[in-house]
């Protein structure tokens, strides 16, 4: 019998860090938040990156997605090495291909749960799938405060 691994099926990586440094501040105050990690993402699948607080989980998460930059090592989303984007296709790239929900949520509290949900598409200048927006607001179960702004709303809410 193949385990479980074996019997996977080869699949496309959805991005993927190799040797990645992360080191923030300098001299007394300097911290190597990510020392040399290689990982992989594989498309299609739920990852669960876990650890004690401070071990890193964020800026991994931060520098992967194209939302910092790193010290060393290299960041492939898709096909796509971030380190050969200019600020500008860097500034794209996150705004077309990447979701992002930060621990301290970054709302715009000025907006209304619809608005924070659509404003990269504002932004783009693009309309939202309608039919597709509406499904995935039923599906985190937002349909009925999409008027409220993030003050407004629960910790899941936001
Ligand atoms: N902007 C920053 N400047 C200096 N050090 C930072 C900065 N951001 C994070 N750190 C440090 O880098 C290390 C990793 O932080 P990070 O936020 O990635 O941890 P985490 O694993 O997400 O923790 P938690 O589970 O508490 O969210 C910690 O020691 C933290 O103090
Ligand atoms: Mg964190």
């Amino acid at each position: 019998m193949p385990t479980p691994t074996t019997a996977r099926r080869a699949t496309a990586v959805a991005a993927r860090a190799t040797d990645l440094s992360k080191v923030y501040g300098q001299g007394e105050t300097r911290v190597v938040a990510l020392d040399r990690v290689t990982v992989e993402f594989p498309q299609g699948e739920f990852t669960a990156i876990m650890g004690p607080s401070g071990s890193g989980k964020s800026t991994l998460m931060h520098c992967v997605a194209g939302l910092d930059t790193f010290s060393s090592g290299s960041v492939r989303i898709g096909d796509t090495e971030l380190g050969s984007l200019k600020d500008k296709q860097l500034t794209q790239l996150r705004r077309d291909k990447i979701g992002f929900i930060f621990q301290a949520f970054n709302l715009l509290p000025t907006l209304t749960a619809l608005e924070n949900i659509t404003l990269p598409m504002d932004i783009a200048g693009r309309k939202p799938d309608r039919e597709w927006m509406d499904r995935v607001i039923d599906m985190v179960g937002l349909s009925a405060r999409l008027g409220h702004r993030p003050a407004q709303l629960s910790g899941g809410q936001q």
